[in-house]
């Protein structure tokens, strides 16, 4: 098999429908030559049914990522199927209702609790997890969402993103030394469920029909997809601790 994750195993969260980015990602590594495996929240049998639609089978493990029991078994799961690990795509955000669309001012902590948790602190959970299965080193990649601005409706996931932002850096310092590579795609919108559960998305995602130099397709994550399978391949050998933009090159223009 040839291409640019010829020989690679790649675990792959955060397929949940077409629209997921992940899904693009799964398909697209797999069609670069990558051995996958998918792991689902909430239940496996909806990312079952959407798995159908990659081009080759791949096995399902059930996780959430705020579950301690279903991170302690994830290694040996994962290595029944696979072996070992050369890479983990981390696609996966989540904040309550009332931590979005308007209401940053009156947000509970308990929501931005469960924001910060699902969101961002799960890079490093979900890293530590794989870790046993990356001996001879590896790719992390998670997704996130501009965090050196303020957006509309985006509220408590703005601070979520930007501790996730953070969160690769310091396990690109922590990692490197075992070659551990960690490393961000900032993606411009998209229109998956993710993002249809923020109310007013559609106000955010107009920014980009007035700003961004590229031409930007709010239904479109094989961009982003793309991203994350270059970042996983041995392309980007010496970079880590970064954040790459796919966002159709909004974040260099200032109005
Ligand atoms: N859609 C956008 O506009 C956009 C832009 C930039 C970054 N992102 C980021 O891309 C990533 C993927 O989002 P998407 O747009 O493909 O939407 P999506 O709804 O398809 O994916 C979000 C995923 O998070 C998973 N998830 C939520 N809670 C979880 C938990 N407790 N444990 C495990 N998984 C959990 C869901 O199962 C789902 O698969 C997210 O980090 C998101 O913030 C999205």
């Amino acid at each position: 098999m040839s291409g640019i994750l010829a020989g690679k195993r790649i675990l792959i969260t955060g397929v949940l429908m077409e629209s997921s980015i992940a899904f693009h990602t799964a398909k697209l590594a797999q069609e670069q030559g990558a051995e996958i495996i998918l792991t689902a929240f909430p239940r496996p049998t909806l990312t079952e049914r959407i798995a159908k639609k990659l081009p080759k089978p791949t096995k399902v493990i059930e996780l959430d990522v705020t579950n301690e029991e279903h991170l302690s078994r994830l290694a040996d799961l994962v290595r029944e199927e696979l072996g070992s690990l050369d890479g983990v795509v981390h696609s996966i955000g989540f904040a309550p209702q009332d931590a979005l669309g308007g209401n940053f001012l009156n947000t509970p902590f308990e929501s931005v609790s469960t924001a910060m948790h699902v969101s961002a602190f799960s890079l490093k959970s979900l890293t530590m997890a794989c870790l046993p299965l990356m001996q001879e080193g590896g790719s992390v990649v998670g997704l996130t969402f501009d965090a050196q601005y303020a957006w509309p409706q985006y509220d408590w996931m703005g601070p979520a993103k930007a501790a996730l932002e953070a969160t690769s850096r310091y396990l690109a310092r922590d990692l490197g030394k075992q070659n551990i590579r960690c490393n961000l795609i900032s993606a411009g919108p998209i229109g998956s469920m993710a993002a249809k559960s923020i109310p007013g998305f559609s106000d955010l995602a107009d920014v980009w029909n007035h700003r961004s130099p590229l031409e930007w397709d709010l239904s479109d994550p094989e961009p982003a997809g793309r991203g994350v399978v270059a970042l996983l391949s041995d392309w980007f050998p010496k970079t880590t601790g970064e954040i790459i933009h796919v966002d159709g090159g909004l974040h260099a223009i200032g109005a």
